[in-house]
């Protein structure tokens, strides 16, 4: 059933990444283009619970396309997180008279939209940014390509003192619940090892496998690890008395969320944000769209946040993968 949506509310939430002013820009003139008025909600929840908006024209997204961060800003918002403070924004937006919001932002950011949707019948589409790709139902959210270019960027040049100097490395990505930093990063850069949230791995085995390898001529190593196994500093720490050997530890941080977002991830948000527009115009809320074998599609938000099953037998799959071209 067709909607009558007059006017947009869109923000961006979380952690920003890479892509999101690509997926601004293309949310703003797609609504636009379909007479729908559009407002910026700046920060993100906070910006709705304070009532920050901006009324958006075609122009005020221009020369954005290649530009890191967002441009409306973004923040984790503690009070949104309260019965009180979703009280707020939808007065808010009641007030404004938006009849939907279109958000962009990672696995937080949208179990909020999913308690606006579920708790007050807020109309929302949900666009995966983040580059954590830590969203369900989607191959890739947006900024994850950039980033995983950046860190290896970064790994490339390790390599170089890594090789010369016949070192143990141990290089710290971000990613608190998820790998898919870690994984790719570990696989297009051909680290040694992958350390990944929740893996059993020990100290005691990664040392037995550097001193094995050592002994057939593998005088170095990249480890990378991903935030939520633990600190590069620490895993050097406990490497080198374990091993004797020189290790260092690299923490990346947040270089991996900034700069210009590359081709995959510009075509990705200009593709998603304009979707976002569509299915609110074909009456959809409560999802996200995602994008599965190249086809963009819709997922409930439920799905999105809580069912993530199938990136974690790919990251298998590519972890012994990662290994097998490492030997
Ligand atoms: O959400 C993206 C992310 O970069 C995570 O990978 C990381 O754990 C976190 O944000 C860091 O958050 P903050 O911006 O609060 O330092």
């Amino acid at each position: 059933m067709k909607n009558k949506i007059k006017k947009i509310g869109v923000l961006t939430s979380g952690g920003d990444a890479p892509g999101m002013n690509a997926a601004i820009r293309s949310v703003v003139r797609k609504a636009i283009y379909e007479g729908i008025e559009v407002n910026g909600v700046m920060r993100g929840y906070e910006g709705l619970i304070s009532g920050e908006l901006i009324p958006m024209t075609s122009r005020s997204v221009s020369n954005i396309l290649s530009r890191g961060g967002t441009i409306l800003k973004t923040a984790r918002s503690k009070e949104f997180l309260t019965a009180k403070g979703q009280e707020k924004a939808v007065k808010v937006m009641q007030k404004n008279k938006i009849d939907a919001l279109v958000i962009i932002g990672g696995n937080g950011s949208l179990q909020g939209a999913l308690a606006l949707h579920k708790d007050w019948n807020v109309k929302s589409v949900g666009i995966p940014g983040t580059i954590d790709n830590d969203l369900g139902y989607t191959d890739y959210t947006i900024g994850c390509h950039t980033s995983v270019d950046t860190v290896l960027d970064a790994v490339d040049k390790i390599r170089d003192t890594v090789s010369s100097m016949e070192r143990i490395y141990v290089i710290e990505v971000m990613g608190r619940e998820e790998p898919y930093i870690a994984v790719m990063a570990a696989l297009a850069g051909g680290a040694e090892e992958v350390l990944r949230p929740g893996s059993s791995i020990t100290i005691k085995q990664i040392a037995g496998e550097i001193t094995e390898a050592e002994q057939k001529g593998k005088r170095s190593w990249i480890i990378i690890v991903s935030e939520g196994f633990d600190s590069a500093h620490s895993i050097a720490e406990k490497l080198k008395s374990e091993t004797g050997y020189s290790v260092r530890g690299v923490t990346l941080g947040h270089v991996q969320r900034g700069g210009s977002p590359n081709a995959p991830d510009r075509i990705l948000a200009s593709m998603m944000g304009a979707y976002a527009i569509d299915a609110l115009i074909d009456g959809h809320h409560g999802k996200m769209v995602g994008i599965s074998g190249g086809e963009l599609t819709l997922v409930s938000y439920e799905k999105a946040c809580f069912e993530r099953d199938k990136d974690r037998e790919l990251g298998n799959r590519l972890y012994d993968l990662t290994k097998l071209l490492a030997t």
